[in-house]
């Protein structure tokens, strides 16, 4: 039945793309009473919506403003939290139908989708969003963590994101995170600022609808802009961003009982040559004192989940459509631990329960590839540290557990990821050799010691890409091609299949299970019971650079830059830096710099 209302809404959006709309309808910003209903046409025009509770006798209207190419209409007074309301766009007689849930009343049960790197394989996206359309009686909204197009200055490639997402927007709240291919040129998003309409204001205000929270639920949604500088030239939150984040993590909003942060580059990387997000990784002790629970985050294009240094949940799933990266899956490294990875197209569904909470990682056949669950008073599996036995598996060297909200969080030693701490070569063996299958070293790209970190180089895989031609295709469902990347063969998809996507690793559910709580895929959804009608189915960081000036001195230098230009291997993600260190550096710096100036 869900099914082939899909269908017909495709239908319908199919023959009413040709009459005008032909982004949208699509929905921003949902709040216990009100909703942001969006479209945009080819040619300026009006449009009005007609919405009323599901089963309500009479319409309401809202007529849009004047004519226009892009259009928002504010629905405002529905009642009630966690009401399902019906709509209906219409735009001179063409009906674009949709449907969806107000935010609950605070302690209600619901679900929400984080997905995103949908873009430049609309027929892979297309995968996804047919798997989320199987999703959405269990989905209240949805979070995109980024690079939705190839270019967000594009038209032409939100002409193409739309007709593949329109059936899901149409019906599902949605929210996004500035991913960096939205601000590919030149740093310049307008075109993504005009398209959607994001919650700002609030307090702190943030007046810029790139980073923002808000209230759902008994959950605080922290989105973080991390694409500030397309040069990168800037530290990561420099400026408004900086202060406005450091007000949110001091003051939670009335009512969180989780908090949860949102971005696009996470901590850290699995992929050949990439090192992860230096600056983001500096405030990853701020988060965890501030009580933040899960780092979401894409860029990546797998799925991978584990705990970060501070022994944080994080998460990172590009796997939205976007050809996919081969990754090395669940290991150890020397600042955090990787309990679940795995090259696959899919999302992550979050499922709140009062104070529980449960992640679960999909693939697109609806399979539940990984999941961890905090909050669980009834089935707690902890009370203290004790209680979570051994370290997993990959947990990362010298760390403990920690029994946190009835969980177990596993968490590195301290200054386990300080780059400042390398100097000599067997300091990094010392550090991270024990998870090092290559050559261990300590890398000094310049003279500034912020710069400098330890580094595993596997043995070279390849020279050149036809040194890696005849290899397999590693992705089951998968074709791609390799390519021979900082010396390693890497296997790129360029499309993946549903039927062929078998579902998880026998290894990845095993070694999660280790230290884990069993799954809970058997566990129906506080809101399975609840369905939608037919209506409704309807450079990287490496390029970052500090100022740092002393005196009359002032260089500039570039903390990650070594990322861009040396591999950066299994084992070894080697960036972490407690705050406190880098200013010392920093200090140190500066009065070396006005000893050599005298
Ligand atoms: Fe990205």
């Amino acid at each position: 039945m869900q099914r082939l209302a899909v269908i017909a809404l495709l239908v319908t959006a199919g023959s009413a793309e040709a009459q005008g709309v032909f982004r949208g309808p699509y929905l921003n910003d949902v709040t216990g009473d009100a909703i942001t209903v969006l479209w945009e046409s080819p040619a300026a025009s009006t449009g009005t919506v007609r919405y009323r509770s599901v089963g309500a006798a009479q319409w309401q209207t809202m007529q849009s403003g004047a004519a226009a190419r892009h259009q928002e209409v504010r629905l405002t007074g529905l009642t009630p939290p966690g009401g399902e309301i019906e709509y209906e766009l219409d735009t001179g007689g063409t009906v674009y139908p949709g449907r969806f849930r107000t935010a609950p009343a605070a302690g209600a049960p619901f679900g929400f989708v984080v997905y995103g790197d949908n873009r430049s394989s609309p027929d892979q996206h297309r995968v996804v969003v047919d798997a989320l359309l199987r999703e959405m009686p269990g989905l209240h909204f949805a979070i995109n963590t980024g690079d939705m197009v190839s270019s967000g200055q594009s038209e032409s490639d939100w002409d193409a994101f739309f007709p593949v997402a329109a059936p899901f927007l149409a019906s599902m709240p949605f929210y996004v995170a500035i991913g960096n291919h939205e601000a590919s040129l030149g740093n310049n998003i307008s075109v993504t600022r005009r398209i959607f309409a994001l919650p700002t204001g609030g307090t702190p205000a943030a007046n810029d609808e790139t980073y923002y929270r808000f209230l759902y639920g008994n959950v605080e949604m922290i989105i973080v802009n991390v694409e500030v500088d397309s040069l990168y030239t800037l530290a990561l939150l420099a400026g408004a961003q900086e202060d406005w984040l450091k007000e949110v993590l001091a003051q939670p909003l009335a009512g969180a009982q989780h908090r949860f942060v949102f971005l696009h580059q996470g901590p850290y990387s699995s992929k050949q040559g990439r090192n992860g997000n230096f600056w983001l990784r500096q405030w990853l002790d701020d988060f965890k004192t501030a009580g933040i629970d899960v780092v979401f985050s894409g860029h990546d294009h797998y799925a991978e989940r584990g705990f970060t240094e501070q022994g944080l949940y994080y998460v990172i799933h590009g796997g939205g459509g976007a050809p996919l990266y081969n990754t090395l899956g669940p290991r150890s490294t020397n600042d955090h631990t990787i309990m679940y990875g795995e090259t696959r197209l899919g999302y992550a569904i979050v499922k709140i329960d009062g104070p529980k909470a449960t992640v679960e990682i999909k693939g697109i056949g609806g399979e539940l590839v990984d999941t961890f669950t905090y909050g669980d008073a009834a089935a707690p599996e902890c009370s203290q540290p004790a209680d979570c036995g051994a370290a997993p598996r990959f947990g990362c060297p010298g760390g403990g557990w920690e029994c946190r909200r009835s969980a177990c969080q596993y968490s590195c030693a301290a200054g386990s990821g300080s780059m400042v701490s390398c100097v000599t070569d067997s300091a990094c063996t010392r550090q991270i050799g024990a998870n090092c299958a290559g050559t261990v070293s300590c890398v000094h790209p310049s003279i500034n010691p912020l710069s400098w970190y330890c580094n595993c180089e596997l043995p070279p895989d390849c020279t050149m890409t036809s040194d890696c031609a005849n290899r397999p295709t590693p992705i089951a469902g998968c074709t791609g091609t390799w390519a021979c990347v900082d010396s390693q063969c890497e296997f790129t998809t360029n499309l993946c299949t549903p039927q062929q996507d078998a579902g998880p690793s026998d290894a990845a559910l095993a070694d999660d299970a280790a230290a884990t709580p069993a799954s809970d895929a058997a566990v129906a959804s506080p809101m399975d019971a609840a369905t939608l009608p037919d209506a409704a189915a309807v450079v990287s960081v490496a390029d970052a650079a500090a100022v740092v000036s002393g005196a009359d001195a002032a260089v500039v230098v570039s903390p990650d830059a070594a990322e861009a230009i040396a591999p950066v291997s299994e084992g070894c993600h080697c960036g972490s830096t407690a705050r406190g260190d880098a200013l010392w550096v920093l200090g140190a710096l500066a009065l070396f710099m006005v000893r050599r100036r005298r």
